[in-house]
C-alpha cells in the first residue's frame, strides 16, 4: 500500500509554436485545463498501474478548482485524504506547451503550501510513502522522519529542483530526479556517475529523458534505454515514472522490471496530452512494451556514455 503526499494543481495549458523568452509575448493556439500537481499524477500513475491500494494526502481550497482533482484521484482509484482551507485558492499551474512537446510551468501553489505536520494520517500498513518538493520544506522532512520511524521505506522525488540539505537525504531510501535536480542536490560538474558517487541515499534513480534512466544502488548500476516515440506533451512524464516505479517495487518486482515499466509508462505518457489524461493502465503498459523492439547496443551504448559509464 503506497502513501503518496504532495500536491494538486489545476493546470491551465496553452499551447504555442514555441515557449516565450524572457519579456517576449506569443500568440498561442488553444486553452485547456487538465487535473496536475505532481503529487496528484504521481498517485494516478501508482493506481493506474496497479498498486494494491493508493492513498494520498493532499491540501484543496475551497473553490471550483478542486472538484475535477478530486474527480481525477476519485476516477483512477487512488483513495484522497483532503485537508479542506477555506481561505486559500487550490493550486494552479501555468503551462506552456510548444509544438515540439516541451514545456515551461509556472506553479501558483495556493493549498498546497498548506499542508502541515500534523496532517500526516498513521502510517500502519503502508509500504512506500512517496513525496515530491511542491509542498513545504519542513513538512516533507517531518513525514519523512515519521515514515523512517515507522519503517516505511521514504521515496522522495525532488522535483521543481532545489538544494536539500543532509537531514532530509539521510531519510531517503530512494531518490528520484532528473540531471538538472541532481545536479542541484549534488553540486555542477562531472558525469551523471560522479553525482551518484556524491550522494549517500541507499536507491538514486535519475530519470534521462528520451535516452531512458540510469539507477545505483550498493555501488552497482542499472541502465535502462528509453523508447522510440513521437512525443505530443512531456508535462507529466517524470511523474509517470515516479508512480509507476514505486507501484512496480511495491509489488516486489526486480528494480530492473520496475525501471523498464516506469520508462515505458513515461515515453507512452508522452504521446497524449495533459498530465493525469495521459498516464497510461498497466494493461495498456505491457501491451505496448510487448510490442517494442529490444533497444540494441547503440542505444545502450549512448546512455552508458551519457551516465559517465564507458569507461
Ligand atoms: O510535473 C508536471 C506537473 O508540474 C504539472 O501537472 C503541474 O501541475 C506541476 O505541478
Amino acid at each position: 500500500m503506497i502513501l503518496v503526499a504532495g500536491s494538486a494543481n489545476l493546470d491551465f495549458v496553452v499551447r504555442a509554436g514555441h515557449i516565450p523568452a524572457p519579456g517576449e509575448t506569443v500568440l498561442g493556439h488553444s486553452l485547456a485545463t487538465h487535473p496536475g500537481g505532481k503529487g496528484a499524477n504521481q498517485a494516478v500513475a501508482a493506481a493506474r498501474a496497479g498498486a494494491a491500494t493508493t492513498h494520498m494526502l493532499l491540501a484543496l481550497g475551497a473553490d471550483a478548482h478542486a472538484e475535477p482533482l478530486e474527480q481525477s484521484l476519485r476516477e483512477a482509484g487512488v483513495q484522497a485524504h483532503i485537508v479542506r482551507c477555506a481561505d486559500t485558492a487550490t493550486g494552479t499551474a501555468f503551462i506552456c506547451v510548444s509544438d515540439d512537446a516541451e514545456n515551461a510551468i509556472t506553479v501558483a501553489p495556493g493549498a498546497n503550501a498548506r499542508l502541515a505536520p500534523h496532517h500526516l494520517p498513521p502510517l500502519d500498513g503502508y509500504s512506500h510513502l512517496l513525496m515530491q518538493l511542491e509542498t513545504p520544506l519542513p513538512t516533507v522532512i517531518a513525514y519523512a522522519r515519521a515514515a523512517r520511524a515507522a519503517g516505511v521505506r521514504v521515496v522522495l522525488n525532488a522535483a521543481p529542483a532545489q538544494a536539500l540539505d543532509d537531514e532530509l537525504l539521510a531519510l531517503v531510501d530512494i531518490l528520484i530526479v532528473n540531471e538538472g535536480e541532481l545536479t542541484s542536490i549534488a553540486g555542477a560538474g562531472g558525469r551523471v556517475r560522479d553525482a551518484l558517487d556524491r550522494l549517500r541515499v541507499p536507491l538514486v534513480v535519475v530519470t534521462l529523458g528520451a535516452r531512458g534512466c540510469c539507477a545505483r544502488q550498493a555501488q552497482q548500476f542499472l541502465l535502462q534505454p528509453g523508447f522510440s516515440i513521437e512525443p505530443v506533451d512531456t508535462t507529466g512524464a517524470g511523474d509517470t515514472f515516479c508512480g509507476v516505479l514505486v507501484a512496480a517495487l511495491d509489488r516486489g518486482a526486480p528494480l530492473a522490471s520496475a525501471l523498464q515499466s516506469a520508462c515505458a509508462a513515461s515515453a507512452l505518457a508522452c504521446t497524449r496530452a495533459g498530465a493525469q489524461t495521459a498516464i497510461p493502465d498497466n494493461a495498456t503498459v505491457e501491451r505496448w512494451l510487448a510490442a517494442q523492439p529490444a533497444p540494441g547496443d547503440a542505444r545502450m551504448a549512448a546512455l552508458r556514455a551519457a551516465c559517465g559509464l564507458d569507461n
